[in-house]
């Protein structure tokens, strides 16, 4: 795909997932597009060489496969996995905070940097699960109020003189959103308000009795392109949301000789810990099916490879000291290679060589980060993905400013990189160990 069409996608994928739920939806969608069909982890599965298929768990986690028509188990497999959640607000089970204004209660979810949630026009969306009184069914949807229906105002300047030395954000206290001047009762409740939204989203009658739900809060500011140039991509989600829609682009394309999967799992920036998250067992049970014989499984897993993609830190030039010198990505300059020797990132010699060799083949210019020694370094799913599974990974990503800000920046012509060098990785024929 041509690079301006690839970014114009790209940015209507971030604009329509603010929730992983949404995320994989849209995946789906797509992958129904293009010929995979779903499996059901509750259902037994036959699978033909050359099938494409996928799965989700939770609505949240998904994982994609081409399964190759060769049988050179020594060929191995090619992985790329990314996450699909990102730091949010998340509104609590009973968030109403009813006084002048309605307003809701929320909980951080992931490492948010909170500053940048003031004064923007909010939206909600997630996941709910209802009764239909109609009908007595229990059910599940997902919702989006898709139009700015709260906001987090500043404090004014005035108020406290000493904001911009000293600024600090309390999560329980300073960022409850407000939705409205207060008026009666009958408008304060929160399952109310979502029971309403799913009636008129989903065409259903009333008698919509909302149970439990996982709703976030998002910017509407749409992604956009931004610099005198257009050198930028500014949007919310960019980790990881871009790196998945490159692996997805990426898994649509390949050549099915060898088995290629696309995982994408939630629950990364709180750890992985979770049915649906890295730490889990969706990999490997899939892995389980796909070589059902324990011998032929650990065979071919020994000579796979994953490429983990997560956003990199570019060097931010109004604070350059915040990099190791030698090791500070450029925005467009290519893709960053993440390397940490205590396993905080899964990059080997032999995984990063193997990766460095198709950046130059695919003339994909490749930048290495090490995080200052003097601080502390990030993860990602790399070395949670290879020490669950066993699977020889590397990781990298591509160079992004504010990362985990309501608004963060990448370059335009880095994730179209991305995308070709997985293309070389799911079409490389062979064997892939070093
Ligand atoms: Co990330």
């Amino acid at each position: 795909m041509q690079l301006e069409s690839f970014n114009s996608q790209l940015l209507d994928f971030l604009s329509a997932s603010p929730t992983p739920f949404h995320a994989v939806d849209n995946m789906v969608a797509t992958l129904v597009k293009n010929g995979f069909e779903p499996l059901s982890e509750a259902d037994a599965w036959s699978l033909e060489p050359g099938g494409r298929y996928f799965l989700t768990r939770n609505g949240s986690s998904l994982i994609a496969f081409v399964v190759g028509r060769s049988t050179d188990i020594a060929a191995g497999i090619r992985m790329v996995g990314a996450h699909t959640d990102s730091p949010t607000l998340m509104v609590k089970p009973k968030p109403e905070k009813v006084q002048d204004y309605f307003q809701l209660g929320v909980e951080v979810y992931g490492g948010a940097l909170l500053n940048p949630w003031f004064d923007r026009d909010l939206s909600l969306a997630g996941r709910v699960v209802y009764r239909d009184t109609n009908r007595d069914t229990l059910d599940k949807c997902l919702v989006n109020f898709a139009r700015p229906v709260a906001c987090i105002p500043s404090l004014a300047i005035h108020l406290d003189r000493e904001a911009n030395k000293t600024r600090s954000v309390n999560p329980q206290t300073d960022i409850l959103p407000i939705l409205f001047n207060n008026r009666d009762e009958s408008e304060s409740d929160f399952r109310k308000l979502l029971a309403e939204q799913v009636s008129i989203q989903h065409g259903i009658a009333n008698g919509i009795e909302v149970l439990e739900y996982e709703m976030c809060l998002y910017d509407t500011h749409a992604p956009a392109i931004v610099g005198l140039y257009d050198d930028f991509i500014a949007s919310a989600r960019l980790d990881n949301l871009l790196s998945c829609f490159s692996g997805l682009q990426a898994l649509l394309d390949v050549n099915s000789e060898h088995t290629c999967v696309l995982i994408c799992t939630d629950h990364e920036e709180v750890g992985s810990a979770s049915a649906c998250g890295a730490q889990g067992p969706m990999l490997a049970t899939t892995l389980e099916r796909l070589f059902p014989v324990a011998e032929t499984r650990s065979r071919v897993i020994a000579q796979s490879l994953l490429i983990s993609a997560d956003n990199a830190h570019g060097i931010h030039p109004n604070y350059s000291d915040r990099h190791d010198a030698n090791h500070a990505p450029v925005l467009n300059q290519g893709l960053v290679l993440k390397v940490n020797h205590n396993q905080r990132y899964a990059t080997s010699s032999l995984t990063g060589g193997r990766f460095r060799q198709w950046c130059d083949e695919e003339k994909v210019p490749l930048q290495t980060f090490v995080t200052r020694t003097d601080l502390a370094c990030g993860s990602t799913i790399g070395p949670i993905t290879a020490a669950e599974v066993g699977v020889p990974t590397l990781d990298v990503g591509v160079p992004t400013f504010a990362m985990h800000s309501i608004r963060e920046l990448a370059g335009t012509r880095d994730a179209h990189c991305l995308v070709r060098v997985m293309t070389a990785c799911f079409n490389h024929l062979g064997a892939l160990n070093v």
